[in-house]
C-alpha cells in the first residue's frame, strides 16, 4: 500500500487541473507553484532591463544554472551546455557525427520517434545503414537487456544510440552495462534521457557516456524549455551548437550559452526545481513514485483482466500495463480522447509493436483514486 507520506508535497503544490486524474507526468512533466513563481519573477527581472539582464547578468547567471545541473547530475560543469530540449540535444549530436557509407549506427526498437527520424536522415545523406536491435517485451533482466542491444553491434558500428529510460514502454535501460561495453570497443555512445533526470540518481561522470541529453523539465519539474546535453572532454572541442552562435569560435561553451534571443527563465527556474525536491529529499521522492507506479500498474491490470511481469531493476516511475487486445493508432488515439473527455484522465496508449500499452506515470501529486479511475473508466463502472 503506497501511503501519502506527510513529510512529501502533494497535488496543492501543483497547478493542475485538481478535475484531472494526470497520469502522464512523463510527457511533459508538470510545474510546482513555486517554480513558476521564480521563473516569473526572473522573467519580470528581465523585463526591467533587457538588456541589462541578457548581456550583463546572464553569462553569470547561467553559469551557476549549469553548476547547480551538473553537480546534481554528478556531471562536471565543464561538459554542461543548456538546450531547449531533448529533440534539440540528439539532433545536436547526431549531426555532426561523421559517417562514410557502409558505416553503421545502432538503436533500439525503444528508440524516440524524433530521434530515430533524426538517425534515418544522418544515415540516409551519409549512405550509412541504421540497425534497430528489438527489445523484446516484458524485459525479463538487466542481462537480456544488454544482450538484445550488444547483439547489434557490428565492426561497421559508428554510433549507439540508447534510452536511459525509453517513452514507449518507460524501460529503464542498464546503461552502465551498455556504455563500458561500447567504449571497450571504441564505439560513441549518445544516451538520451529525456526522462532520467529526478527519474533516477544520475551520475554522468561514473557513466562515461560520450553524449548524454536529458530533460529537467520533466522529472525534475524545471518549466518547459530547459534541457542538458552533456558531453565527454574528448568531444567538446568538436561539438558547435546547430546555430552558428556568437560565440561559435569561442569553445564549446560560449559557442552554447547565446545562441541568439530567447527566453532564458525555464532555464534560470531550474535551481528553484532542484530546490523543491531537495528538501522533499530526492530518495524518498523516488521511492513514492517507483512504488506508486508499479502499485498503480498493477492495480488497472488486475481490473481489466492482463498483467504484466516488473522487474523494479528496469522500471522506475513511469511503468505499463498491456490493453487486452492492440488497437490500430486511430484507435489509441480515440481511447485518449475518451478517456480525457468522458473521464478526466489524462494516460498515453503507446505503441511498442504495436498499439498495445497504457503508459502510467507517478509523481507526488497523484494517488491510488488516478489509477482507480482510469480502471473504472476501461471497465465501464463509471
Ligand atoms: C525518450 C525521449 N526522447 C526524447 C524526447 C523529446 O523530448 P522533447 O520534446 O523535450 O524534445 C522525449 C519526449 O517525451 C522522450 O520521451
Amino acid at each position: 500500500m503506497v501511503l501519502a507520506d506527510p513529510r512529501l508535497p502533494d497535488a496543492s503544490a501543483w497547478a493542475l487541473d485538481p478535475d484531472l486524474a494526470y497520469l502522464n507526468h512523463g510527457g511533459f512533466g508538470a510545474t510546482p507553484l513555486v517554480v513558476l513563481q521564480a521563473q516569473r519573477e526572473w522573467r519580470a527581472a528581465m523585463e526591467r532591463n533587457p538588456t541589462g539582464f541578457l548581456v550583463r547578468e546572464l553569462p553569470e547567471l547561467l553559469e551557476a544554472a549549469r553548476n547547480r545541473a551538473a553537480a546534481f547530475l554528478g556531471a562536471d560543469p565543464k561538459g554542461v551546455v543548456f538546450v531547449d530540449n531533448a529533440t534539440t540535444g540528439t539532433q545536436t549530436v547526431i549531426a555532426q557525427v561523421r559517417l562514410v557509407a557502409g558505416d553503421e549506427v545502432l538503436t533500439t526498437d525503444h528508440c524516440y520517434p524524433a530521434v530515430l527520424a533524426q538517425l534515418n536522415r544522418a544515415v540516409a545523406a551519409a549512405g550509412a545503414h541504421l540497425r534497430v536491435a528489438p527489445v523484446r517485451l516484458p524485459a525479463q533482466s538487466t542481462a537480456s537487456v544488454c544482450e538484445a542491444v550488444l547483439s547489434g553491434l557490428s565492426k561497421r558500428t559508428r554510433l549507439v544510440v540508447v534510452d536511459h529510460v525509453a517513452s514507449c514502454s518507460g524501460l529503464v535501460f542498464p546503461l552502465e552495462e551498455i556504455v563500458t561495453h561500447c567504449r571497450g570497443r571504441g564505439i560513441p555512445v549518445l544516451v538520451d534521457g529525456a526522462h532520467a533526470a529526478g527519474m533516477l540518481p544520475v551520475d554522468l561522470a561514473g557513466l562515461g557516456a560520450d553524449f548524454w541529453v536529458g530533460n529537467m523539465h520533466k522529472w525534475v519539474c524545471a518549466p518547459k524549455a530547459s534541457a542538458v546535453l552533456h558531453v565527454a572532454p574528448q568531444w567538446r572541442d568538436a561539438l558547435r551548437p546547430l546555430v552558428a552562435s556568437h560565440g561559435l569560435t569561442l569553445g564549446y561553451q560560449p559557442a552554447f550559452d547565446w545562441t541568439g534571443t530567447h527566453d532564458p527563465t525555464a532555464i534560470l527556474a531550474v535551481p528553484a526545481a532542484l530546490d523543491f525536491f531537495d528538501s522533499a529529499g530526492w530518495p524518498r521522492v523516488r521511492q513514492h513514485n517507483n512504488e506508486l507506479a508499479r502499485r498503480g500498474a498493477e492495480l488497472v491490470a488486475g481490473r481489466i483482466g492482463t498483467s504484466y511481469p516488473h522487474v523494479d531493476a528496469l522500471a522506475a516511475g513511469m511503468r505499463l500495463v498491456p490493453l487486452a487486445t492492440p488497437l490500430s493508432e486511430a484507435d489509441a488515439r480515440a481511447m485518449e480522447t475518451r478517456l480525457l473527455e468522458k473521464h478526466r484522465v489524462v494516460v498515453p496508449v503507446t505503441n511498442h509493436d504495436g498499439w498495445r500499452w497504457l503508459r502510467v506515470s507517478a509523481q507526488l501529486y497523484n494517488t491510488v483514486e488516478d489509477y482507480e479511475r482510469l480502471a473504472d473508466a476501461l471497465t465501464g463502472t463509471r
